[in-house]
């Protein structure tokens, strides 16, 4: 778990990257919301950052100058999440020696950043709630509320409206968190943020390898680059930055990057047989009909939408068949074992029920 305590008036925002328009909207919510205390839900798939979000909103506020502090809600089982969050007083129970401050408290008056709130238990969450409703809460093992002035931002990769649904997260809870909402899409929904990410990233990186000259990528590797589906989003950009700028090798870097990532579906079939199994004419008439008056139309948007699809069917075929063994799996789609996780938790392939 990592606190960060900025207490420098001098440190500025990490800046937030990006031309799309979702990141114009939300580089504009995050000035109107700085100064309101309002609490914000960010949703997004990981790596999209969610996190560098939560700190634009700290840095832009009045609070900059008191702590931010993170607790990451999915690394602790519920026990500890509770002492980290509301602290113990001595002797609350066996091993507390001594009195211990929770994050709500030692957030008074700055941000309390909750990361993963999705993975928070139903006990806990209804502790949570008292909190936001009351602006109070009681160390274990004691008698006495504290007050927190805490601002509350979350964050979540998880969609909770299904959780809601499932009965695994509060609804009440849910609109108490999500005042404001924040929701980043996935870089592949935004191709025009990745050249200003790419020159950001070179020249960030720059600076770390000691003034060795760094080659750009060429004009081809970029739009490899753009075409790519980013499962890791921006994180996976970045890693892949950092490597190719080591390596010194772009159109390797990024060949590797296609090879690892597009599952052998040829192997899979002969071309007529998966023209059929796509059903190639419904989906020719699906784009007559619906789509040629919409201003989102092109050819891009429907290869990755059909990717996706076929991406979804064929891994969650072949982890069928190997018992959801990933490893087995990841080495019969011949894609790397991260790519096959990060698959996964993109396309929401879920394990079927009778495996759970
Ligand atoms: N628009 C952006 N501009 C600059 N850097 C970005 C941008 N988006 C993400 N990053 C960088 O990418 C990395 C991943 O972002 P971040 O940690 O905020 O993602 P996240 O959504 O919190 O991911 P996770 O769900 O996995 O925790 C960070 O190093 C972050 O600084
Ligand atoms: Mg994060």
């Amino acid at each position: 778990m990592l606190d960060i305590n900025f207490k420098n008036e001098e440190v500025l925002a990490p800046p937030i990257i990006g031309t799309s328009k979702s990141i114009e909207r939300i580089r504009d919510l995050i000035d109107h919301t700085a100064g309101t205390g309002l609490n914000v839900l960010i949703t997004g798939k990981s790596g999209v950052g969610k996190e560098i979000v939560a700190q634009n909103l700290y840095y832009k506020s009045e609070r900059k100058n008191k702590p931010f502090i993170k607790v990451n809600c999915a690394a602790l089982p519920e026990g500890l999440l509770e002492s980290e969050l509301f602290g113990f007083e001595r002797g609350a129970f066996t091993g507390a020696e001594r009195k211990k401050r929770g994050k709500f408290d030692l957030a008074h008056q700055g941000v309390i950043f909750l990361d993963e709130i999705g993975d928070m238990t139903l006990a806990l969450q209804a502790k949570l709630l008292h909190v936001l409703q009351s602006g109070e809460f009681s160390p274990l093992g004691s008698e006495k509320e504290v007050r927190s002035d805490a601002w509350v931002i979350a964050a979540t990769n998880q969609e909770l409206e299904k959780k809601i649904k499932e009965r695994l997260f509060r609804e009440d809870l849910y609109y108490r968190l999500s005042t404001i909402k924040i929701h980043i899409p996935p870089l592949r929904n935004r191709p025009e943020d990745i050249p200003p990410l790419i020159d950001y990233f070179i020249e960030k990186y720059a600076s770390q390898f000691n003034g060795k000259k760094i080659s750009k990528p060429s004009r081809d590797a970029i739009e490899k680059l753009i075409e790519y589906n980013w499962p890791g989003n921006v994180r996976e950009l970045q890693s892949l930055l950092q490597s190719s700028m080591v390596i010194g090798n772009w159109e390797a870097v990024v060949d590797d990057l296609y090879i690892n990532d597009i599952p052998d579906v040829n192997s899979m079939s002969e071309q007529k047989g998966l023209d059929k199994a796509l059903n190639v004419e419904i989906l020719l008439d699906h784009i007559r009909q619906n789509s040629l008056t919409n201003e989102s139309f092109s050819l891009k948007k429907i290869r990755k939408e059909t990717m996706n699809i076929i991406d979804k069917k064929v891994i969650s075929h072949v982890l069928n068949q190997t018992g959801w063994n990933r490893t087995k799996a990841s080495k019969i789609l011949k894609i790397s074992y991260k790519a096959l996780l990060y698959k996964i938790s993109d396309l929401d392939i879920e394990l079927p029920s009778s495996n759970r």
